[in-house]
């Protein structure tokens, strides 16, 4: 008998039904045994989001400062799982407060310590370099990642972006104007999410997990566009700096931290729509010189390693 721990935080539910799919063929398995924990902020994040809430939580989200959550119950905690399934979402180019906190937690040290885990992300494509992130909290647990999925919008950048906004302050995941595509994750990925569970369920009764990434990429787990890389880096270069400002000043005054995040916003926008369009032209003009780079780079993040 195996058993394996689905753990994960999601608001919309989306990763919620992402996961269900992946675990099906595990589900259906009478040997294993399936345990789902979802993690929860003691004080929850209101879904759909106002504007307002949506902006105050970027400095934290950023700079991985953790909130309490809720106890994990013991009847959860005190058992030894064969595998973790570790669902996130990304928030400012990090993980969600209640995953980065729990990954800080006591909770995690007693039930990732030695443990196998697959991280499954479902973001809407800007994933790269939070995955570095969680990659080194789970050294920091002891536990050894052992494969990971990657869940995205596939459509165009500039369109999910637009697409997600009506999503996550609307709450439903329709067609903006009836004319843009539905945001999230496409329901074919949704629905297809148990291919990986079958891989998965494969690797874990062979007891060997040593070739279970490079056969999850072979099937489509993990595909990185090399410009979301370039971006993701100076999305992080910038947020440190907005980040680390904004949450200083508000140490100080909650009026200034208002202010800040105001002027955040209309960074964030000009950003988007004018710094992003340039650094997309840089990256195209300097695409053949880096090829050998970029090829490398896909690589890296496409594994389990921890540069
Ligand atoms: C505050 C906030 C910030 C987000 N920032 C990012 C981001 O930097 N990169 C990204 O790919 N997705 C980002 N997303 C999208 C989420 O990763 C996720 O796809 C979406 O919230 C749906 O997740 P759910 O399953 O929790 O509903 C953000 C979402 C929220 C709410």
């Amino acid at each position: 008998m195996k058993n394996i721990l689905v753990l994960y935080y999601s608001q919309s539910g989306q990763l919620g039904e992402i996961l269900t799919n992946l675990v099906n063929p595990l589900l259906e398995d009478s040997n294993c045994l399936v345990t789902v924990q979802q993690i929860e902020p003691e004080e929850s994040y209101e879904f759909p989001w106002d504007k307002k809430d949506f902006l105050q939580v970027f400095p934290e989200s950023y700079l991985q400062i953790p909130r309490p959550n809720k106890s994990i119950p013991d009847a959860v905690k005190n058992k030894k799982y064969d595998l973790i399934i570790f669902g996130y979402t990304v928030w400012y180019l990090s993980p969600s407060i209640p995953i980065n906190s729990f990954l800080k937690g006591d909770d995690a040290q007693v039930l990732l310590k030695n443990t196998p885990v697959i991280t499954v992300n479902g973001s809407r494509n800007m994933w790269i370099l939070t995955q570095e992130k969680v990659k080194r909290l789970l050294v920091d647990c002891k536990a050894e990642l052992v494969g990971n999925i990657a869940f995205v919008d596939r459509h165009w950048n500039h369109i999910s972006v637009i697409t997600i906004v009506h999503w996550m302050m609307g709450g439903k995941k329709t067609k903006y104007l009836g004319v843009f595509p539905k945001p999230g994750v496409s329901e074919e990925d949704i629905n297809g999410a148990g291919k990986f569970g079958f891989i998965i369920k494969k690797h874990l009764f062979q007891e060997n997990f040593k070739q279970l990434q490079e056969e999850l990429v072979k099937d489509g787990a993990v595909q990185i566009k090399p410009f979301l890389i370039r971006s993701d880096k100076s999305g992080n270069h910038i947020f440190s700096k907005w980040s680390a400002h904004i949450y200083k000043v508000g140490l100080k005054s909650s009026k200034r931290r208002a202010k800040w995040l105001n002027f955040f916003e209309y960074y964030l926008q000009f950003a988007i729509w004018v710094f992003v369009p340039i650094v997309f032209v840089i990256f195209l003009l300097t695409y053949l010189p880096f090829y050998a780079r970029i090829k490398k780079d896909i690589k890296y993040y496409q594994s389990v390693r921890l540069r």
